[in-house]
């Protein structure tokens, strides 16, 4: 089982693993529109409990990263696609999978699997909703 197999979707009241220093802010869940202050992202809280699709591509760590819900869930995988480095934020989503926008690679949002050759050649991450902001653990 991959890392992100194991993804929390159910936002606790508090962290359950507060103390641990692992997990990083990747966006903020606000009442209002969708915004970015600079740094931090932003995610209608709207959005999510009406059960929508959607993308967001973050920074953390220097890592640019792929956060999509989907079918009620949350994932995290790189978000430089392993072919040449396309967008996987933008890409389109169906199944449980993303297709790149360049050229069409698709991966398993789960477990960052390609799909043709069955090799994990994107990375995934644990991601978890808490109540006011999304985390993803990088290690
Ligand atoms: S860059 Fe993603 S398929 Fe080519």
């Amino acid at each position: 089982m991959s890392d992100s197999q194991a993804n929390t979707n159910e936002p606790p009241e508090t962290p359950a693993n507060a103390d641990e220093g692992d997990w990083l802010l990747a966006a903020r869940i606000t009442d209002d529109r969708p915004a970015s202050d600079g740094k931090v992202k932003t995610i209608s809280r709207q959005q999510i409990d009406a059960g929508e699709d959607f993308a967001i591509e973050v920074l953390l760590a220097d890592r640019v990263i792929a956060v999509f819900r989907h079918a009620g869930s949350w994932y995290a995988i790189d978000g430089m696609c392993s072919h040449q480095g396309g967008p996987l934020a933008d890409g389109v989503v169906r199944d449980g999978c993303v297709t790149c926008p360049w050229h069409g690679w698709q991966y398993d949002l789960a477990t960052g699997i390609q799909l043709i050759n069955r090799q994990p050649l994107q990375e995934s991450f644990l991601i978890r909703q808490l109540a006011d902001r999304i985390e993803i653990r990088l290690t």
